[in-house]
């Protein structure tokens, strides 16, 4: 078992009272006219990021700091960060240097380390980064206003305590990057699965749901300025579960679905991330019941093989997958699935490697997301296991995964050729102004010839005409 008590980690260095940062907010309206300080974020790793990045943007909206895409005219730089991956967490480390370069050049700029790698590395930051002013962990971004205020009186601040309550339920995200269609809602937080290769539940401490009721009232906001596609996240969205202690009332995620589905029917419903031990009939039934909600499912399977799967600690084995895979075709005939593959796992052999392959094949994924396999300090594997899979024959396999998965989505595609969808228009398409994209409900990206009177958010019908493994080419059609 993993034995660090994530509630418990962190030092913070100024005042923790809610009070301290009331007062300091007040003072801090004060001397700053709203929007006279600028902030730049940059965010990497999962929309989960995004999506906190975003809260982030709104508590500093809070206390008079406006966005700009333009890193050099900042008064705060914050780069939100990801510790998935070895490579995640060097890309990081190359931005801080580029960041030295714009605070060299304007002195009194700041610079703070938000997110995973800020967990991971707590103080350590302070320590070997001189560059860095502010060092923030995923729970504790409310108290950003007083630490930036620590900052300005010349020290460098820490606050990297975890929380077991935290949900910024009440916090209405600032939609950055925005294409004013499709938004993220992030419905729980942290994970308490112990998959033995994963950071996560070590960076973004225990799983616990947000108020079902924020999240209704969210989507429908967002319906109300014109948003019609809203995806709900989290680590493990089928253990979502909330009740109120007061009432009894419990809602559990196929119930959470189901009251966002009822926003309205024009309003699209999308969630990630599925776990294939916790996804129930009962989630599939509901994605049946209801039209806008979209057949798609992520459900990572890792591997394909039942021994790896037991190292991994994924608490399912391949038979179990492939019985949830058959309720999916069961229930939900047209459903799209995809997956995370991992490559090159400690101790898997050639055979098991080749499982796994077999398993893209027969699950027919019309996408993967495929890494090879970096071992994470302080994770499970790490302390239980040798990472004894050399990096060729890790990259080999990958390349193996990778051109196989590539050939399914083709495949996958071409499938759909002669076939009408109805398209949600997210904006131009990315080659020419002449053309629009959006997805379908598998969550596939079409492309199409725009027709006068069509904007986006509009839903059309497309035909699709021919295909390549990534996107669909098609035609408007009558709906
Ligand atoms: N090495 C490689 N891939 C990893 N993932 C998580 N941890 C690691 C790791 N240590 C992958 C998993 C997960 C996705 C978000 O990232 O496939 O589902
Ligand atoms: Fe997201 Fe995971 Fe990266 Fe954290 S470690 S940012 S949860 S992908």
């Amino acid at each position: 078992m993993y034995d660090s008590n994530p509630t418990l980690t962190g030092i913070k260095t100024i005042d923790e009272s809610k009070q301290g940062s009331v007062l300091f907010k007040e003072q801090w309206e004060a001397s700053h006219l709203p929007g006279s300080r600028k902030f730049y974020i940059e965010s990497y790793g999962c929309q989960m990021n995004f999506s906190d990045s975003e809260i982030v943007a709104s508590i500093l909206a809070d206390v008079g700091f406006a966005p700009t895409r333009n890193v050099e005219e900042s008064d705060l730089i914050l780069i939100n960060t990801c510790s998935i991956r070895e490579k995640a967490e060097e890309t990081v480390r190359k931005r801080l240097r580029f960041f030295e370069t714009i605070k060299k050049a304007r002195p009194g700029t700041k610079v703070g380390v938000l997110g995973c790698m800020a967990e991971r590395l707590k103080k350590k930051w302070l320590e070997e980064e001189q560059l860095v002013d502010l060092v923030v962990g995923p729970d504790a971004y409310r108290d950003l206003p007083s630490l930036i205020g620590g900052t300005e009186e010349g020290h460098r601040m820490i606050n990297v305590l975890l929380s077991r309550e935290e949900t910024y339920a009440d916090i209405s995200p600032v939609r950055l990057e925005s294409n004013g269609i499709t938004a993220f809602i992030s419905i729980m937080r942290g994970c308490d699965n112990m998959c033995s290769f994963c950071v996560v539940p070590f960076t973004r401490g225990r799983e616990r749901s947000r108020d079902p009721y924020s999240i209704v009232a969210e989507a429908s906001g967002l319906f109300e300025q014109g948003y019609r596609e809203v995806t709900l996240l989290g680590q493990n969205v089928d253990s979502y579960k909330w009740s109120n202690p007061e009432t009894g009332e419990s809602v559990n995620f196929a119930r959470l679905l189901e009251m966002t589905a009822q926003v309205h029917p024009e309003l699209r419903v999308r969630f990630s991330t599925s776990h294939p031990k916790d996804m129930t009939d009962e989630v599939l039934h509901t994605m049946a019941r209801y039209e806008n909600i979209c057949k798609y499912i992520h459900l990572p399977v890792q591997s394909g093989n039942s021994r790896v799967l037991g190292m991994m600690n994924r608490t399912y084995d391949r038979p179990w997958y492939e019985q949830r895979i058959e309720a999916i075709r069961r229930i939900l005939p047209d459903a799209a699935v995809s997956s995370d593959i991992i490559a090159g796992f400690c101790s898997e052999t050639e055979e098991e490697h080749q499982e796994t392959l077999s398993i893209i094949e027969w699950a027919n994924f019309s996408m993967s997301y495929m890494f090879y396999y970096s071992e994470r300090p302080g994770t499970l594997a790490a302390r239980k296991y040798a990472d004894d899979i050399p990096e060729e024959i890790k990259k080999r396999r990958l390349n193996e995964i990778i051109r196989l998965q590539t050939a399914v989505s083709l495949r996958h595609n071409q499938a759909d050729i002669g076939k009408t969808f109805k398209v949600l228009i997210e904006g131009d398409s990315r080659k020419s102004d002449l053309e629009f994209c959006g997805r379908n409900s598998q969550n596939k990206m079409l492309v199409f010839r725009k027709q006068d009177g069509l904007k986006p958010g509009d839903y059309v019908m497309v035909r699709v005409k021919d295909v390549s493994s990534a996107t669909l080419l098609g035609e408007i059609v009558e709906g």
